[in-house]
């Protein structure tokens, strides 16, 4: 391994039980510095990446501006392996200690909306409802199919319909015996990737001003929300304990897969986006986990938050400078991306695909940001 420079002290760590296992800090600059110390310290230590099945710009660019040399995708010589699918088990099976794959196997029991309902209920039965009362109240048709309609005759909506396992709003539509409109998937979804589409969505350019249009930062609807009297210390709390529930609820058959297939401890990590609807109460619930969640960067906003989460994540996951055995410096670690708030009004028309959906209670009070 080569030396560790004076000009390199800040970035690279000493970590592990014994301080002796060096790992990179990432720098969310790094994309726009032209600090050689930065730039040449994965170069310095052979450091190298690949990308799989997915169009990852941003990743590329932290992972190359901290000096990784990116490998082709049928090459085995990589410290780091950023892939839009799961992997095979004989991969898994053949990763060397130093290396990193972003997916946990299995992980689709967090990511999948029924398996997540399904985790959850379990988890209200053995460890109380109010303990684990954090989504809402949810169908997965059509085995639950006469419980829904049991329940729809009484509570007459509106209840959101969606395929288990889509994404950005598609295949999502809303059913209710009133007369409300649930046709306006732009009012009842807050996807962005059905909102831009709006001629009403309005965009912000300027990375400093976070407040301003449909795509706010948290930190700044925490500030909009405390300055409205409200408790956001007691928020972020319970959305850390919602999402650390979720969490547990899948983590039995996360890590039973991880012990049949993965041969490290540390190979995997994985960012999930999770969806959390504040309502009127100020009480979170959970949506939806998000596998993969979007790393794209419309606006200058989605850069600046972006770039120094995956700069975050890449640090916390702990890149191991030396490629020897028996150094991997953490236990397995998840990083997890609160991905946004999202509001919701409204609702209306009974039609019902009765094939692989969850059907979930709506009608959350209308939240004053866009999403
Ligand atoms: N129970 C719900 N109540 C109110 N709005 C909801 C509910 N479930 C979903 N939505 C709205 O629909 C959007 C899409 O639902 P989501 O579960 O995140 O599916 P997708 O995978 O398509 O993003 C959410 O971002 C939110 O705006
Ligand atoms: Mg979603």
């Amino acid at each position: 391994m080569p030396q560790i420079l004076a000009t390199e002290i800040k970035i690279i760590l000493n970590s592990g039980l014994s301080k002796t296992i060096p790992v990179l800090l990432f720098l969310p600059e790094a994309i726009v510095s032209k600090d050689r110390n930065i730039c040449s310290v994965g170069e310095r230590f052979n450091m190298a990446f690949k990308i799989v099945r997915t169009e990852s710009r941003l990743v590329r660019r932290i992972l190359a501006s901290h000096g990784f040399s990116e490998v082709h995708s049928n090459s085995n010589d990589f410290n780091l392996m950023w892939t839009g699918s799961h992997l095979k088990p004989y991969v898994l099976r053949s990763l060397q200690d130093y290396q990193k794959v972003n997916h946990f196997p299995r992980s689709y029991e967090l990511t999948r909306k029924d398996r997540l309902y399904k985790n959850i209920q379990r988890m209200q039965q053995t460890h109380g409802f109010k303990n684990f009362h954090i989504i809402p109240q949810t169908f997965v048709l059509p085995s639950e199919n006469q419980e829904f309609r049991n329940c729809f005759a009484k509570d007459k909506g509106p209840w959101i319909i969606k395929p288990v396992a889509s994404s950005r709003g598609r295949g999502i539509y809303l059913v209710s015996n009133t007369p409300t409109n649930i046709k306006n998937t732009f009012m009842h979804l807050t996807n962005y990737s059905l909102n831009k589409k709006s001629s009403d969505y309005v965009s912000c350019d300027d990375p400093e001003v976070e407040d301003y249009g449909n795509k706010w930062s948290m930190s700044a609807v925490l500030r909009y929300l405390k300055q409205e009297g409200k408790d956001t210390t007691l928020l972020m709390k319970q959305v850390e304990d919602l999402v650390i529930k979720a969490v547990l609820s899948a983590e039995l058959q996360i890590a039973a897969a991880c012990k049949m297939f993965v041969p490290h401890k540390t190979n995997c990590f994985e960012l999930y986006g999770f969806d959390v609807l504040i309502d009127s109460n100020l009480k979170p619930w959970l949506l939806e986990v998000n596998l993969s969640p979007s790393l794209s960067c419309d606006a200058p906003l989605d850069l600046k938050i972006k770039a120094s989460m995956i700069a975050d994540m890449f640090s916390l996951v702990g890149e191991c400078m030396f490629k020897q055995k028996g150094n991997s410096p953490f236990g397995i670690p998840v990083f997890i991306l609160p991905s946004r708030m999202s509001p919701f009004e409204g609702s209306v028309t009974l039609k019902l695909f009765l094939q692989d959906h969850s059907v979930c209670k709506t009608g959350f009070a209308a939240a004053p940001w866009g999403g």
